[in-house]
């Protein structure tokens, strides 16, 4: 088994592709997956950073040469993450349009059941600059379970009706992008806010359950996980992006 990049208590990051580790990993084994692929945007096109036009390029990890590759890519990573997931465990899978409609696609090519199309929406988006299209304002989260008339997934139904002042919690869900003050251990070009994870993990897990993160990057679904008493395996293929999540997962010890 490869050599963990970090372990304490409950939780592991690991230093590898993927694709290899996952084939590693004993079938059945994981309770949620919360998975946040690449979403291959640096293929030349402009951002706005900071109110300057730039051009995307977060890394070679978020280049593809075409759409079959792409949607090669979301449905070997997902069939490998079939196989880890117990029977009755769910994944999520969040995205923006330029992958999410493969990713769903995917799931139910590779034996999936989507429970719920999560929306969210961002308060804060930043302004489009080239004032030819909508402000992007949104991503999606797609949750699935195994497609099997006797999986019995896991929602803390209450748990959501009482966080949303006692009526049923809706698919869209509104907040800021990730504060400043969760970037504080190093720069992460996707960093997800901690209040996502927070709902997601509360949503779909109990306390000891296994959780795992195949693109873990900045390492937020382990920080969530551990204070929220979970046990975590996240996997990456940068190493600057572990390092970032190791010095998060450490203060959280
Ligand atoms: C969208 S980011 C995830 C961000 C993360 N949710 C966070 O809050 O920081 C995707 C991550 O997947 C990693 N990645 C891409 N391809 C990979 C692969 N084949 N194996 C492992 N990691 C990969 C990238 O290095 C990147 O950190």
């Amino acid at each position: 088994m490869t050599k963990p990049y970090y372990q304490k208590d409950k939780a592991i990051l690991v230093h590898a592709d993927t694709f290899d580790f996952l084939e590693k990993v004993k079938p059945e084994s994981m309770d949620m997956i919360f998975a946040d692929p690449p979403y291959f945007l640096s293929n030349g096109g402009i951002s706005n950073s900071g109110g300057q036009v730039v051009s995307v390029d977060k890394g070679d990890w978020d280049k593809i040469s075409s759409l079959e590759e792409k949607h090669d890519f979301n449905r070997r990573w997902i069939r490998l993450a079939k196989k880890v997931l117990k029977p009755n465990g769910t994944i999520w899978i969040s995205g923006s349009f330029h992958n999410i409609y493969s990713v769903g696609m995917a799931l139910e090519q590779e034996g999936f059941k989507i429970l719920n199309n999560i929306t969210w929406q961002k308060t804060n988006p930043a302004p489009n600059l080239s004032c030819r299209y909508f402000t992007h304002s949104t991503e999606t989260i797609l949750w699935a379970r195994k497609d099997d008339k006797k999986a019995r997934h896991y929602y803390n139904y209450d748990l959501m009706k009482s966080l949303n002042g006692g009526k049923q919690m809706k698919d869209v869900w509104t907040g800021a992008l990730t504060k400043p003050s969760e970037k504080w251990a190093g720069k992460h070009p996707t960093q997800k806010p901690e209040y996502l994870l927070e709902r997601i993990i509360l949503a779909s897990t109990q306390e000891g359950d296994y959780i795992l993160d195949p693109f873990v990057g900045s390492g937020t679904t382990g920080v969530v996980a551990k204070r929220l008493g979970r046990r975590f395996i996240g996997i990456d293929s940068e190493e600057d992006y572990l390092k970032i999540a190791k010095t998060r997962l450490e203060r959280e010890e």
